[in-house]
């Protein structure tokens, strides 16, 4: 057998975003671009110190609590740092939302952009001390026509986001992007720098066979969910029941989802009666690219990407996935009204 000789026109994120914009002509100015180089750089910095955090005193508690009431890790600081200094200094921001900061940073005049970044630095976090798969996810609104960048403009429906992405720090980062046309997956090259493109736009099979949920919670869940689950977990003679798979990090069970179809979840239930996930920086921006992928997002009984935010960090309940799998899971909830 013949090897391949090694491919001399390699598509990198930033390549395949600029062809994006110049199939869109005018319109489009670059500043995207500019501001997904941004962030490229701070997934590749997160990602170095995620490799590196048993090595330099990186795993463990940073000794403070977020406005979430959960204690922030070393990571999730060191990373929520990078992501704001970066973004700041790319010019391209007006606000940015993080889970780690109480309030909204407002960008002073003299770096203001045209753009609105929501985001989650390190999710997953309770994975980082034992090596398990985690992630960045971010949101990127376009501030209103005529306003300076304030909270009203990322206090808009998931739909109006112009991009939506995540990068997963596993055996290699990925990086899985929509600008609105699609997802795409990109790889770090890490003896280049760059994330190469090698998932071109990834579909969601319209049925799976996994479900993923935090069943430990199950005493709690409403009787649409117990519902729905005892009909994957007991099926009608003949089919098979459905496979469990529960990572804990959304980034990863949302990645697995989208690449081999299935359902994940984590629906508002008795003790967490608003759900446990964050609308701004971890529901909108997956729900936004599961849709992109053909899939479907709801909180059982509404449009993830509807939803009107009134604070940022408000949470959501949650089911994403194959579109026949989500369908099922609405269907248990008009059949409760
Ligand atoms: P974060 O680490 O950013 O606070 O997010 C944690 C989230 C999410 O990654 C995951 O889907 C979920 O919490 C897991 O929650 P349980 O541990 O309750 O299953
Ligand atoms: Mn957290
Ligand atoms: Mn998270
Ligand atoms: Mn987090």
């Amino acid at each position: 057998m013949s090897e391949q000789p090694p491919s001399t026109d390699l598509i990198t994120l930033t390549r395949h975003v600029l062809m994006e914009q110049f199939r869109l002509g005018s319109a489009a100015t670059g500043d995207l671009t500019l501001l997904l180089t941004a962030i490229q750089l701070t997934s590749k910095f997160i990602a170095t110190n995620v490799r590196k955090a048993r090595l330099i005193n990186l795993v463990g508690l940073a000794g403070d609590t977020n406005v979430q009431g959960e204690e922030q890790k070393k990571l999730d600081v060191l990373s929520n740092d990078i992501m704001v200094n970066a973004l700041r200094a790319s010019g391209k921001t007006a606000v940015l939302v993080s889970e780690e900061l109480e309030d909204a940073v407002i960008i002073e005049d003299t770096h203001k952009g045209k753009y609105c970044v929501v985001f989650d630095p390190l999710d997953g976090s309770s994975n980082i001390d034992a090596g398990v798969n985690i992630g960045t996810i971010f949101g990127i609104y376009e501030i209103a026509k005529g306003s300076k960048g304030t909270i009203a403009d990322v206090l808009r429906p998931g739909h109006t986001m112009v991009a939506a992405g995540y990068t997963m720090y596993g055996s290699s980062a990925n990086l899985v992007l929509s600008t609105g046309n699609g997802v795409n997956g990109y790889t770090l090259d890490a003896s280049l720098g760059e994330f190469i493109l090698t998932h071109p736009d990834i579909k969601i099979p319209s049925r799976g066979k996994i479900y993923s949920f935090n069943e430990g919670n199950s005493m709690y869940f409403d009787t649409p969910t117990v519902n729905y689950l005892n009909s994957i977990k007991y099926p009608p003679a003949g089919k098979s029941p459905y496979s469990a798979r529960y990572i804990g990090s959304m980034v990863a069970d949302v990645h697995r989802t989208l690449l081999y179809g299935g359902i994940f979840g984590y629906p508002t239930d008795k003790k967490s009666k608003k759900g446990k996930l964050r609308l701004l920086y971890e529901a909108f921006p997956m729900a936004f690219l599961t849709e992109q992928a053909g899939g479907l997002a709801t909180t059982g009984t509404k449009r993830v990407l509807d939803i009107e935010p009134t604070s940022i960090h408000e949470r959501t309940g949650i089911y994403l996935g194959s579109k026949d799998d989500v369908a099922d899971v609405i269907k248990f909830y008009e059949a409760e009204s």
